[in-house]
């Protein structure tokens, strides 16, 4: 399918660079001012995984990347155009030429750069995951939480605002790698076209121990918060949260610093992994940092940054009284 998501529908691209523009920007602590507070309110849903594994790959095209298994977005794209998905956000956002549609379509249907950004820190830092409970918060692809899990987290959750992509994207990827945990995606090299699992397994497939360690979310920020806390299977609260290119739109900070707050475990750490400024929306790393200072409940350090094109940067995130 020939199409791109943009930041600027609407805007002519020569004027001023786009999200994926590799160019520094020119005044990186530009566009001081701190948001105001609003809200973007979506249904808190939790999603369960079939008792018949295959029916979620149905219709999927496996591609891999950094030894993890992704369904095909394209595909997915294709096969969501026809407005029968309840939410309709493949249609929305090729009609509006956009990669975010806000309060409608938050972006989690492609991998965000700096989601490998996070992995590299993860990998490099030897963050470990063994017995951890991990969210991946904005999880899109899903792929910080499935990192998690084949590090033998004990409990992966995945929320995203979208429940399509949580249903066409997020859980099949998670049940792609659970299914193939050990085989060829940790040994071929990348490449495309690999048979789907649903192609292999004919008949149906049972829950596979690490999928029933994962739970999926779909909703915003405060109401799945409210649904984790009281749901009649509360989770416990996170040792680690990671998070992809989420501050992008500073109206949502206050909903995101206030989920962080409400679902980290007291010597939790957040990673956030996030651009330096995301042009057309406002939001990035410096202004999400003072809005942190601001409210006078995390502590926040940058731990990784990356040079290469517009500038990212990996944040981490603890309780001020945290040990
Ligand atoms: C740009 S996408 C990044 C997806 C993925 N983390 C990545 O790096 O590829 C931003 C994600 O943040 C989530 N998000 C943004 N604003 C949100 C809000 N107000 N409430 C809940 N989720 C939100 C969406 O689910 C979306 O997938």
């Amino acid at each position: 399918m020939d199409f791109r998501f943009n930041f600027f529908p609407d805007e002519d691209e020569t004027k001023e660079p786009s999200a994926h523009d590799e160019t520094e920007p020119k005044h990186e602590h530009q566009d001081k001012r701190l948001p105001e507070e609003k809200v973007c309110i979506k249904a808190a849903k939790e999603h369960y995984i079939p008792a018949d594994v295959s029916k979620v790959l149905e219709n999927k095209v496996l591609e891999k990347v950094s030894g993890l298994y992704y369904v095909n977005m394209s595909v997915v794209e294709l096969t969501c155009q026809d407005g029968t998905h309840g939410e309709d956000i493949v249609s929305k956002s090729i009609s509006s030429h956009s990669d975010l549609i806000p309060g409608v379509y938050e972006g989690g249907l492609k991998i965000w750069e700096c989601t490998y950004d996070l992995m590299d820190f993860l990998s490099e830092a030897e963050i470990q995951f063994a017995n951890k409970t991990v969210l991946d918060l904005g999880c899109g692809a899903g792929l910080l939480g499935i990192v998690a899990l084949k590090g033998n987290a004990e409990k992966v959750h995945f929320q995203d605002y979208n429940s399509t992509v949580i249903e066409e994207i997020t859980m099949p990827n998670v049940v792609a790698n659970c299914i193939n945990d050990g085989s060829e995606a940790d040994s071929e090299d990348d490449r495309t076209d690999l048979k789907p699992p649903s192609k292999r397994h004919k008949k149906s497939v049972s829950l596979p121990d690490k999928l029933s360690q994962c739970r999926f979310f779909s909703g915003g920020w405060s109401e799945v918060s409210q649904l984790l806390l009281s749901s009649s299977k509360p989770c416990s609260k996170y040792d680690l949260i990671l998070t992809s290119e989420t501050i992008y739109n500073p109206d949502y900070y206050g909903a995101l610093h206030d989920t962080l707050a409400q679902l980290l475990a007291k010597d939790g750490r957040v990673y956030l992994a996030s651009k330096v400024h995301y042009f057309g929306v406002g939001g990035g790393t410096y202004l999400f940092e003072q809005f942190i200072e601001e409210r006078k409940v995390f502590r926040s350090s940058i731990v990784k940054e990356v040079e290469e094109g517009l500038k990212r940067f990996i944040l981490e995130i603890t309780f001020k009284d945290s040990t």
